[in-house]
């Protein structure tokens, strides 16, 4: 599964390395450990600016629920990947991609040229199922749109919206009115929103993932969340 939205900042590093922490944990297998195979669940980064590696690299690995691997400039390596039969989910990180041709005639790829369009073409060949992050916030609305109808849509990849960043101090209008902008397109959502916690900002820097917060008050609310995403992309694979 991939995480994608043409917007910067939505959440698709946090979603991505917090999805593979608790599926991580789900897939985790239960017989004698072989230290050489790989683990049943991958999360990779495409990102030129490398943000799940850096979190990656803060965590202590024998504190990682599952493997990390880097696919930038390693065309194929993605497809390698899905045919290990000992890999049972991959979680793919991507940049946000302004720089699409803006003149592109709608029947077109969008993505343009150059290594970074390439690594997303790569991609969403081998896709499953896309997860798009959309914020309450108005302005990450219509790129996420274009994510859907021009990138998503026109390969025939399935998709699931999911809210992120939505503060439940600012009300559930806000909640309300992103959710019903996703439902009057026809998009498929994920019921609950990823709420916006500090902890999940902390924990970027201080290399954590959601299995690792404590489980009460706050952290455990902020878990919870994802726990409940990974249930969600489950039902639609
Ligand atoms: N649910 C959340 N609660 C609190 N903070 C969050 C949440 N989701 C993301 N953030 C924070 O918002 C910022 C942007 O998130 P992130 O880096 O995951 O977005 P991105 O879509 O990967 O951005 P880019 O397009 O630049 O790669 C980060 O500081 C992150 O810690
Ligand atoms: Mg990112």
């Amino acid at each position: 599964m991939v995480v994608i939205n043409r917007k910067g900042g939505v959440g698709k590093s946090t979603i991505a390395v917090n999805l593979a922490a608790v599926q991580g944990q789900n897939f985790t297998p239960t017989g004698p450990i072989d230290p050489d195979a790989d683990a049943p669940v991958v999360a990779c980064g495409i990102d030129p600016q490398g943000s799940m590696e850096d979190w990656a690299d803060r965590v202590p690995e024998e504190l990682l629920p599952f493997d990390y691997m880097s696919t930038k400039g390693k065309p194929g390596m993605l497809a390698e990947l899905k045919a290990d039969p000992s890999v049972a989910r991959i979680v793919v990180d991507s940049p946000g991609f302004m720089d699409t041709d803006p003149d592109a005639e709608l029947a077109t790829d969008p993505l343009g040229h150059g290594a970074a369009a390439d690594a997303l073409r790569d991609m969403l060949e081998v896709a499953d199922l896309a997860v798009v992050p959309i914020t309450p916030e108005f302005m990450s609305w219509s790129p996420s749109e274009y994510t859907i109808e021009r990138v998503l849509k026109p390969r025939g990849i399935p998709y699931i919206a999911v809210v992120n960043l939505w503060d439940p101090r600012d009300g559930e209008t806000d909640r309300a009115r992103v959710e019903a902008w996703i439902d009057e397109r026809g998009y498929p959502r994920a019921r609950e929103p990823i709420r916006k916690y500090k902890i999940h900002a902390h924990a970027a820097e201080g290399g954590l993932v959601v299995t690792q917060y404590k489980e009460s008050g706050t952290a455990l609310r902020a878990r919870e969340d994802f726990y409940k995403l990974a249930l969600a992309i489950e039902q639609a694979l």
